[in-house]
C-alpha cells in the first residue's frame, strides 16, 4: 500500500511516498528557513504564500523519485493540525483538490502523530513495541505521551510555558546564535563545557515541563556580561534542558512499566539528548534519523497507512485544526 504524504503545517513544504507504513520510497522537502530567518522567526503570511508556490512541484519530485503513478497509490495523507492556519489550508486544499480529480481517499492527519510515526521508518526490519511512552520535542511542543496501540495516546505531560524548541530558538537568539535556534546551539556546545550551573525546574509530581526559567537564567547572565564563552553558555544550557527531558522521560517509562521509549519532534535530532536517552533508559530507545526528525512528509505517510488500515478516513468536508491535540 502506497501512501503519499503532504505536510505543510509550518515552514517545510513536503511530500513523500511511503509504502505499507514501513518503507520510504521518497522524501521531499523545500525548507522556508533562509528566509524567516530574516526575522527571526516564522511569518505566518509569508509561510503560505511559499507553500502554495513550492506543493505542486514538491509533489511532482515526491511521485517521481518513487516511481510511482497515481493509480498506484492507495490514497493520501495530509496534516490538518495543529500548525498556521494558512499553512495547513495549502495542503489540506491541494490534498482535496488531488482527492477529487484522481478519485484517491484522504485522511486528515494529526502532526504530532506523525512525529510518533517517523519511528515506524527507523528501519523496515524494526517494529516499536507497545506499551510505549514517546517523548515529543518540537517547536511547539513538549509531550510525554503513553501510545498503548496505534492511534491510542495518553497525555502525561506537557510544557506549562516554552516548549523545547521554542527554548532552543530563544536561547540561540540569547547567544546571538540565529534561527532556527537548535542546530546552532547543537553544533557550538560541541565546543564547550556544561561550566555554568543552570536552574532546573523538576515539578516534581507531575510530568511537565518548564523551560522559561532556564531561559530566563542564560538571559540573566548574557545581560551582566557573565558569558565568556558562547559555547560554554550553549552547552550548559543544553546540558539543563536534556538533562529534564532525560530524567522525566526514564522516570514515566518505569512507572508504566513500558516496552519501549521513543523520541520524536525536531529537538529529538540533538546529539546530546539522543545519546543522554540511549545511555540512561534501561528500556530499550528507538529515535529515527535527524532529516526524520524535523518535519517531513514520510512521518505523515507512514501514520496515514495506520489510519487507513484502521479505517480512519475523510471526505472532501475536512477541514484544519489549527490547534488540534493528540489526547
Ligand atoms: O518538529 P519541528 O521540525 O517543527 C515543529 O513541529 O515545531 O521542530 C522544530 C524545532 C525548532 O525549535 C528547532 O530549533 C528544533 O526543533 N531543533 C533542534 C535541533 N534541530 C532542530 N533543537 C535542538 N537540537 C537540534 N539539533
Ligand atoms: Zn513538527
Amino acid at each position: 500500500m502506497k501512501i503519499l504524504g503532504i505536510e505543510t503545517s509550518c515552514d517545510e513544504t513536503a511530500a513523500a511516498v511511503v509504502e505499507d507504513g514501513i518503507r520510504i520510497l521518497s522524501n521531499q522537502i523545500a525548507s522556508q528557513v533562509e528566509i524567516h530567518a530574516r526575522y527571526g522567526g516564522v511569518v505566518p503570511e509569508v509561510a503560505s504564500r511559499q507553500h502554495i508556490l513550492a506543493i505542486i512541484p514538491i509533489i511532482k519530485q515526491a511521485m517521481s523519485e518513487a516511481k510511482t503513478s497515481w493509480q498506484d497509490l492507495y490514497g493520501m495523507a495530509v496534516t490538518v493540525g495543529p500548525g498556521l492556519a494558512g499553512s495547513l489550508l495549502v495542503g489540506a486544499s491541494v490534498a482535496k483538490a488531488i482527492a477529487l480529480a484522481r478519485g484517491l481517499p484522504i485522511t486528515g492527519v494529526n502532526h504530532l502523530e506523525g512525529h510518533i510515526y517517523a519511528n515506524w521508518l527507523v528501519s523496515p526490519d524494526i517494529v516499536p513495541h507497545f506499551p510505549l511512552i514517546c517523548l515529543i520535542v518540537s517547536g511547539g511542543h513538549s509531550d510525554l505521551v503513553l501510545m498503548r496501540e496505534h492511534g491510542d495516546y495518553v497525555l502525561l505531560g506537557r510544557t506549562r510555558d516554552d516548549a523545547a524548541g521554542e527554548a532552543f530558538d530563544k536561547a540561540a537568539r540569547i547567544l546571538g546564535l540565529g534561527y532556527p535556534g537548535g542546530p546552532p546551539i547543537d553544533q557550538t556546545t560541541r565546543d564547550g563545557t556544561a561550566a555554568i550551573q543552570l536552574p532546573r525546574a523538576w515539578l516534581k509530581g507531575t510530568n511537565d515541563f518548564s523551560f522559561s526559567g532556564i531561559k530566563t537564567a542564560l538571559l540573566r547572565l548574557v545581560e551582566g556580561g557573565k558569558v565568556s564563552s558562547v559555547a560554554d553558555a550553549a552547552a550548559s544550557f543544553q546540558e539543563a534542558v536534556t538533562d529534564v527531558l532525560v530524567s522525566k522521560t526514564v522516570e514515566v517509562a518505569r512507572e508504566h512499566r513500558v516496552r519501549q521509549v521513543l523520541l520524536a519532534g525536531g529537538v529529538a535530532s540533538n546529539q546530546l539528548l539522543r545519546q543522554r536517552l540511549v545511555h540512561s533508559s534501561a528500556i530499550p530507545v528507538l529515535i529515527p534519523d535527524p532529516i526524520l526528525c524535523t518535519d517531513n512528509a514520510a512521518m505523515i505517510a507512514a501514520c496515514g497507512y495506520f489510519r487507513f488500515k484502521a479505517g480512519k478516513m475523510d471526505g472532501l468536508e475536512m477541514d484544519v485544526i489549527p490547534s488540534l491535540r493528540l489526547a
